[in-house]
């Protein structure tokens, strides 16, 4: 460290005055400014532009299979099947990483003490490399929590701050600062790839589930980013797709989750989608980012690209995308230019410089954290299953199919039933120790299991995984491998067993959309074991089961008649085997509901004209036409009956709904419900409470109704009950009227539903808002450029 002249004759002075001392010597050596937790904006000021430039934008990544960038010379763009990615920063190889496998870093400025961030993937745990250099003797392996859509099943928002909290504490104990998750898009068709990633078709439960998760991860002093914002509801066409959509259905529906999740954990990023919205890439919509994101919704962290997405990295500066990910030198060159020629303003750029240096100041990076590379796996793999057997759905369970008692002989059938799928493809998957299946499940719990048959399964699929070819690259996945046809064996195990199980498993994940044959559609050899296993056991008079192991919705109405039961396993991460078994044997009651529908076919889906665009060939656009008549709202509006109707669930035992009341009947700033449920099974249980509003409809389309407010009962004994409140709010009445730029609630009857479904309403009652109430008015955003042919059902 040099000292400068001007102290050096000070320290002299001092010391002749016969003052010296360590104090007094700290005080006048000028030291080098340092980033601290206070003084954000006076090192934003003492940042040259081409720091600046380099926080706003990543490090860069090593691409699997990508080769470095060679010294010397100017390293190129690349192209992976089809699609140009910019060159690589040479200092994502140059710089050792601080944790292998993790998605991306940020720059470190060392003269102003601002550290690197490292960021990694996502949604069900943190993917990060399990071997490093080849050293088997210390293992870096995650837990793979159950997926989004499953969590958001078990209805809990206590349970899934839980797994945040256990999560979070593998994000920090690994190394890492920001969590690139949860995932929280809106399933807006089955077929969507990433929906396994996602929670729900309803806003408020996607909402309200993140912001438990987030929360819970961030209680670690680690970050989140909540993702993909906005609109990015299919990965066919991903990178560019234009999404055309209304304000409204934007407001309602779109954004409503991300505005909840906002307010209620303050996420310390977001990131923005690929997609374009009306016209635009998300990650350059001024309106989606600052107006709406920050200064309505008051984000205080900062907006994150997703990797490679949006083309120019000036507009994404302007529009309040702070950062660009992973980050290439020529977008670091393009912002400098852009000030240098001010067609981007120092300003703007402080202001994202501000953003980034507030949050780093938070990073266990900034705090040196000594992380320990050893967090409590056994301890979160207890979470895992605890939250996976409470988000699985029980469909349908004729005359008790279950649960099995334990001295049952089961035969168990079907590939997954062996080969369990924890969780989805891409960036949504987790390098995991283990993942028990569900025949060791059922054999940790007890059951006996027919066992040649199950040597059978074991035998084709040793062999079947040998034949599979490997992987080319990242979006590469082989073909499932096909049922095992057992044709020959139904009759035996049929004499030999008491029940049947079958497991039908589906995966998918980020780059491609999922196929209506074969994937939603059950397949041929699929129909055939049902079929045959169904027909050769009730010949017996025994019970057949099937178990969904699946991310998203696939059809149930072509062939449920043909079975007993069903359960709706999800993908449950990595304890899968031990949590479906102990839904199946009753050891845990089945409490979970859908947050997304199941319909009767896909031609019934609202979106199903309009996914995943046009030109069919290879989509560039696809238009939203059914507007806000996503899921339950477009299912009651249309009266179409789905096969099971979101907020679905069985149990092992029933409960009664009694005692609605309302605080008032006349509506001023809000309203208390509060309603009794009871037990009355004979078996311990836990049920969710739901509660839809139906508005009156005066000048705009409403939705039949909306789910407004919900929670899960504490496990209540045998006859036991317990009394719930649910507080509505002028918000919760309000529909955005896009005329007036508002969100406004009609004066009117407003009905309030308490059931265990939307379609199992139990109680019902009505108050009246005497006068329309506008709730919020907002700036105008996000119009569509063209006309929309929005579906009305009024
Ligand atoms: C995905 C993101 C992910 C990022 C980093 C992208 O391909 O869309 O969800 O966080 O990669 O791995």
């Amino acid at each position: 460290m040099k000292i400068s002249s001007r102290s050096g004759i000070a320290i002299v002075i001092m010391w002749a005055a016969g003052s010296f001392n360590s104090t007094v010597q700290a005080q006048t050596k000028k030291q080098p400014l340092q980033l601290r937790a206070n003084n954000v904006k006076q090192i934003v000021a003492a940042m040259t532009l081409e720091e600046k430039s380099k926080l706003v934008v990543g490090m860069g990544f090593k691409m699997p299979g990508m080769p470095p960038p060679v010294k010397g010379k100017k390293p190129e763009a690349i192209d992976i099947g089809g699609f140009k990615l910019p060159p690589s920063d040479p200092d994502a190889y140059n710089i050792p990483e601080k944790v292998p496998g993790a998605a991306g870093r940020t720059h470190a400025i060392p003269r102003l003490g601002i550290p690197s961030m490292t960021v990694s993937d996502g949604p069900a745990g943190l993917r990060i490399e399990p071997i490093r250099d080849g050293d088997k003797s210390k293992t870096y392996y995650a837990t793979a929590f159950p997926v989004a859509t499953l969590l958001a099943s078990s209805w809990d928002t206590q349970l899934v701050n839980k797994v945040g909290v256990a999560f979070g504490n593998e994000v920090r104990e690994y190394g890492v600062d920001i969590l690139l998750a949860p995932g929280m898009n809106i399933h807006r068709n089955p077929l969507g790839g990433r929906n396994f990633e996602y929670y729900s078709e309803d806003p408020l439960v996607a909402g309200n589930m993140t912001a438990a998760i987030v929360n819970g991860v961030q209680s670690n002093g680690v970050g989140t980013s909540i993702k993909h914002y906005a609109a990015n509801n299919q990965e066919t066409n991903r990178n560019s797709i234009n999404t055309i959509v209304s304000e409204r259905a934007m407001r309602e529906i779109y954004l409503k989750g991300f505005g909840i999740a906002v307010k209620k954990s303050q996420p310390w990023t977001v990131m923005s989608s690929y997609n374009k919205l009306n016209g635009t890439y998300t990650s350059e919509r001024r309106d989606l980012l600052t107006t709406v994101l920050k200064d309505e919704w008051g984000l205080k962290g900062f907006v994150m690209t997703d990797w490679f997405g949006g083309k120019d990295p000036v507009a994404q500066m302007k529009a309040g995308n702070d950062l660009i990910m992973p980050g290439s030198p020529s977008q670091s060159e393009a912002i400098v230019a852009a000030v240098k020629d001010g067609s981007l303003s120092i300003k703007q750029l402080n202001a994202n410089v501000e953003r980034m240096l507030s949050v780093i100041v938070k990073s266990p990076s900034f705090t040196k954290y000594k992380y320990s590379d050893a967090p409590d796996l056994p301890a979160h793999a207890k979470v895992a299953r605890e939250a996976a057997a409470q988000g699985m759905v029980l469909l349908k369970n004729d005359d008790h199919a279950l649960p099995f008692y334990p001295a049952k002989r089961i035969a168990v059938f079907g590939n997954t039933s062996y080969d369990i799928i924890a969780g989805g493809t891409g960036s949504g998957d987790v390098n995991k120790a283990y993942t028990i299946s569900l025949m060791q499940g059922l054999t940790n719990a007890g059951f006996k299991v027919q066992e040649k048959l199950s040597g059978s399964y074991a035998a084709y699929l040793a062999d079947m995984k040998l034949k599979q070819p490997k992987p080319k690259n990242f979006f590469d996945h082989p073909a499932p491998i096909p049922e095992m046809d057992v044709n020959g064996m139904v009759a035996d195990e049929a004499a030999g067993a008491d029940e049947a199980l079958i497991t039908i498993g589906r995966n998918a994940g980020e780059g491609a959309d999922r196929k209506l044959e074969g994937d939603y559609y059950l397949n041929d050899a699929e129909k055939g074991l049902i079929r045959g296993v169904a027909d050769a056991f009730h010949a017996k008079g025994k019970k057949v089961v099937v178990v969904l192991n699946i991310g998203g919705v696939i059809d149930v109405a072509s062939w449920r008649d043909e079975v007993d039961g069903i359960l709706l396993a999800w993908q449950p991460g990595l304890e899968a085997g031990n949590a479906i078994a102990d839904v199946l044997g009753g050891m845990v009651n089945p409490s979970g509901k859908l947050a997304t529908t199941f319909p009767m076919d896909y031609k019934d889906v609202p979106s199903a004209n309009n996914f995943p665009g046009t030109p069919a060939a290879k989509p560039e656009s696809v238009t939203y036409e059914e507007g806000i008549y996503v899921g339950y709202r477009y299912y009651d509006a249309a009266k179409v009956k789905p096969a099971y109707e979101f907020g679905y669930g069985l149990s092992y035992t029933k409960f009664k709904f009694s005692d609605l009341k309302l605080s008032s009947s006349n509506f001023m700033r809000s309203i208390t419900a509060t309603v009794t449920v009871k037990n009355t099974g004979d078996i311990a249980g836990k049920e969710v409470v739901q509660l839809y509003l139906s508005a009156p409809k005066k000048d705009i389309d409403k939705p039949e109704q909306e789910l407004k407010a919900f929670a899960k009962t504490r496990l209540l004994a045998a006859g036991e009950s317990q009394t719930l409140s649910f507080t509505i709010k002028a918000a919760d009445l309000a529909s955005f009227y896009t005329s007036r730029e508002a969100w406004i609630a009609d004066a009117g009857k407003y009905e309030v539903r308490v059931g265990s479904s939307s379609r199992q309403i139990e109680e019902k009652a009505s108050f009246k808002l005497a006068k329309d109430i506008t709730v919020e008015k907002v700036v105008k955003a996000l119009t569509p450029e063209v006309a929309i042919n929005e579906l009305k059902l009024k």
